[in-house]
Parts: structure tokens; sequence; C-alpha cells
């Protein structure tokens, strides 16, 4: 089976030039850490294009399918532009992230809108910008989209978001009757909740369910097992309400490859097992073809970006670890800190290099735990080189912060040996811009003040 670009740490264009230095979509990363500097996010289009067209074609054997991205994972006006061209659709779950798309154009019926506690003002705006879906995930959710979509005079398909009694870590699951999760609603309310729609909420348009399982998921076989607790729920509500629901959006959560030590299935692996549960099923339960929703995240950018970083100090303990420092760390990627998250690094020139020595890269944040990687070979660094580190291409920047008042840094977008700037660099003055003092406290800045 072909393999796909999740299970691979670099982008499909990292190559190793003739001087022993990293280029990426065609471009010496050395030369663009000098342009843009560093951190910096790059992100390779053909890797991002790659896995797009990999999730369309693993699915294409299955006629009615829908390949959402979960904008999640990373979201700006030209992933929007991108995915767009590609033809998949956005899950989206905030106000935010519907802004971002609508004002890139996307086409906002191909959004889903998730999310376990959406609020007005974000439900009205998915309204206004026609989000094509809208999954609701709790009763009080139901009331309330309802009751804004009667002022509104509008009506609006939903999916219910279902907690289907699977919990899956990546590398074992557990099936409960029922799961304790913030998201969803257990299968013991589905009854109610489709009996209110029916009764008092005749502004909603049940099409589905919805249900996601978790995330860097590298077991197969759940995917079987969830595609047979939604089908048999679609029979079940078909038998109970006379409801035949045409969508089964089973969410997103394929892992990828950080390190040599992750070996996730290939994307055409999870759709083979998706598409055969499927017919066995509606076989099983006797059901029409519905559409077929996923909505990967991770599987489609995390293997197209990499941060570049550039070394500063350096500290070795003695008779202990040898410490480099870098220009970035939590704040860019909080990952390591968050969940023990590793990752796979180079120096970017000196790619050709034998390892040396065993170091631990730390970030520049004050904390102790800004550590990006710990242990791993490296040859010998001095200050100036550049470190990439792999696989950084989902929930870095979007989980980034500007702990310690550090600006966050640039992404950019690299093919055919052409680089652009997909979001700015921020700057001092960015970091001061929603900042208010109140007048009572405002002293006047001094003659030659910088600011004044
Ligand atoms: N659909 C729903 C409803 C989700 O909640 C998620 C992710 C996805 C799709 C996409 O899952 P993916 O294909 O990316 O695994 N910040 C964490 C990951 C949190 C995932 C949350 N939900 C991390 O950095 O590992």
């Amino acid at each position: 089976m072909q393999n796909t670009v999740n299970q691979s740490i670099m982008p499909v264009t990292a190559k190793i030039n003739e001087n022993g230095v990293l280029e990426i979509g065609g471009c010496n990363v050395v030369e663009l850490a000098e342009k843009y500097g560093t951190p910096l996010y790059v992100y390779d289009e053909d890797t991002l294009r790659a896995s797009c067209r990999q999730y369309k074609q693993a699915f294409s054997p299955y006629e009615n399918v829908s390949v959402l991205f979960a904008s999640k994972a990373f979201m700006t006006q030209t992933i929007c532009a991108i995915l767009k061209e590609e033809g998949l659709g956005l899950d989206v779950v905030s106000g935010g992230e519907i802004f971002t798309a609508s004002s890139a154009n996307f086409p906002m019926e191909r959004c889903y809108f998730n999310g376990n506690n959406k609020s007005s003002e974000e439900l009205e705006l998915a309204l206004e910008t026609g989000v094509g879906r809208i999954t609701v995930d709790n009763f009080f959710e139901l009331e309330l989209l309802d009751s804004i979509a009667k002022s509104k005079d509008k009506y609006v398909n939903i999916l219910l978001r279902i907690t289907p009694g699977i919990e899956c870590h990546t590398h074992e699951y557990i099936q409960t009757g029922h799961l304790d999760s913030k998201f969803g609603f257990d299968l013991s309310q589905l009854d109610e909740a489709i009996e209110l729609i029916q009764e008092r909420f005749s502004n909603l348009t049940l099409v589905g369910l919805h249900a996601h399982i978790g995330s860097q998921i590298f077991e197969t076989q759940v995917y079987s097992d969830l595609v047979a607790i939604v089908s048999e729920q679609f029979a079940k509500i078909h038998d109970k309400f006379g409801i035949m629901l045409e969508e089964m959006n089973l969410g997103g959560g394929l892992g990828v490859q950080y390190t040599s030590a992750d070996d996730p299935p290939s994307i055409f692996a999870i759709s083979e097992v998706i598409l055969n549960a499927l017919r066995e099923n509606l076989v099983k339960y006797n059901l029409p073809d519905p559409k077929i929703i996923i909505e990967p995240g991770r599987s489609i950018v995390c293997n197209a970006g990499v941060t570049l970083y550039a070394v500063g100090s350096s500290k070795q303990v003695p008779e202990g670890k040898k410490y480099i420092a870098v220009d970035g760390g939590m704040a860019d990627n909080p990952r390591p800190s968050m969940y023990q998250a590793k990752y796979d690094a180079l120096v970017a020139n000196k790619a050709n290099q034998k390892p040396e020595e065993t170091v631990t890269i730390a970030g520049r944040y004050c904390e102790s735990g800004d550590i990006l990687i710990n242990d791993i070979e490296l040859p010998e660094t001095e200050p100036g080189d550049i470190i990439c580190i792999f696989s950084t291409g989902a929930y870095n920047y979007s989980m980034s912060s500007n702990y310690n008042r550090i600006p966050k840094p640039a992404a950019i977008i690299v093919q055919n040996a052409q680089s652009d700037v997909i979001i700015k660099r921020e700057t001092y003055q960015d970091l001061i811009l929603h900042d208010v003092i109140p007048e009572r406290l405002m002293c006047p800045l001094g003659d030659g003040h910088p600011l004044s």
C-alpha cells in the first residue's frame, strides 16, 4: 500500500544539498532563516497539497464523501485558499475560525461548525455567513440554536454529536457503554434529543450524526468499531422515528510520525477500514448509502511544517547533560511541555555531518520545563547554527502564545524555490496593541523616551 505524508517526519520535498544544507520546497532553509528571521514556521506547499489529494484519492472508491480539514490544527487565510482549491471543506470550532474562512472567501457551505459551548454570537455568525452544517453538542445548544434560527427566520441543517463509547489513546482504546466526556450526547440521550427536535425545535432539521474518538490514533480497528456503532444508531433512529439520516461524520484523529518510533497507518489504510466497515454495516442494517464526512487535522498539516530556530547559548552541566538553547520554545511549540510530545531535528547547516554528542534542546522561556527535545544526537553546534525541528505543522502555531511578552514568529510557505510570508512576524508594537492604561494611572513619558 502506498505510503502517505503522515508516515514520514519530513516534508516530501526535503533534501540535503551538495553543501550539506537542508532544503525544503527547493529553498535553502538557512537562507530562509536569514531572510525571514527565526524562529520561523515553514510550510511546504507540495506536502500540504499531497495530503489533501491522498485523502481525496483514498476515499474516492465511495461516491459520497466530504473531507474537511479540522482548522484548529492550523488556520490562516492562505490555508483556506489552498483547501478551497483542493476541494476540501472545513471543520470550524469558533467565531474566529468562521471569520477567517469567510474573510478568505472560503465557500462557507463546506464548513461544519463543532464545539461544546458555542456562544449565541458565534451561532449567529454561523447563520449569517452561511456555514453548511452545525453539529449540535448538547440540549442547551439545541434550544439556543433553534431560538436564534427562529429569530432570523432560518432553517438549519444539524448533526448531533454523540459519544460513541470508544475512548482512544495512541496505542490502546477502550469501548464502554457510556463515556465520561465533555463532548456530545450520550447514546442514551439521543432519543430525547430527537423527540425535542421533532416536537419543539421546528427550525432545526436533523441530517446526521457526528463522532470524534480522539487524536494521534495509530489503531485502525477503532474506526471500524466506530462505523458499526454509528450505523446501528442510524438504524435505530430510522426504526423509532422514521428518519433516514443522510450524513455520517466520523471525525478526525489519524496519527502522524513525529519521530522514527511512530508508525502510524497510512491514509489509504484508514480509508480501507472505514469503507469496508461501512459496506458491511449498510448491508447488516439495510441502510442506503449515507454521505461520509471525515475531518482530519493533524494528518493534513503536521508533516508539511517545520520550525527553524537559531542556536544561542549552551551549557554543559558538570558530569551531566549538555543543553543548547534556541531562540524559541514553549510559546511557539507548547506540545512538549503540555503533552510530553517528542520531536526529531537536524542542524540544518550541518545536515550531512555525523552526530557527535547527545544534547537537550532548550527553549528561551522562563521555565525549567521549556525543553523542546530531550537527549537528541546532533553534530557539535555553535551559536548561529540553524536547528530545524520537524513535524511542527499541526497544533503549534494554533496553540502558540505571547508568554514572556515575546512576539509570535512568522510563518512562510515554500514551493518551487519560492517563499512567501503567510503570517507576519509580530512586533513589540503588536504586543501592546490592546493594552489600555486608565487615564488616572497615566504618567507622561519622559523626553527622549522611545514612545514619546
Ligand atoms: N474533529 C474534532 C471534533 C476534533 O475535536 C478534532 C481534534 C479533530 C476533528 C481533528 O483531529 P486530528 O485529525 O487533528 O487528530 N492539541 C492536541 C490535539 C487536540 C485535538 C482536538 N480535536 C495536540 O497538539 O496534540
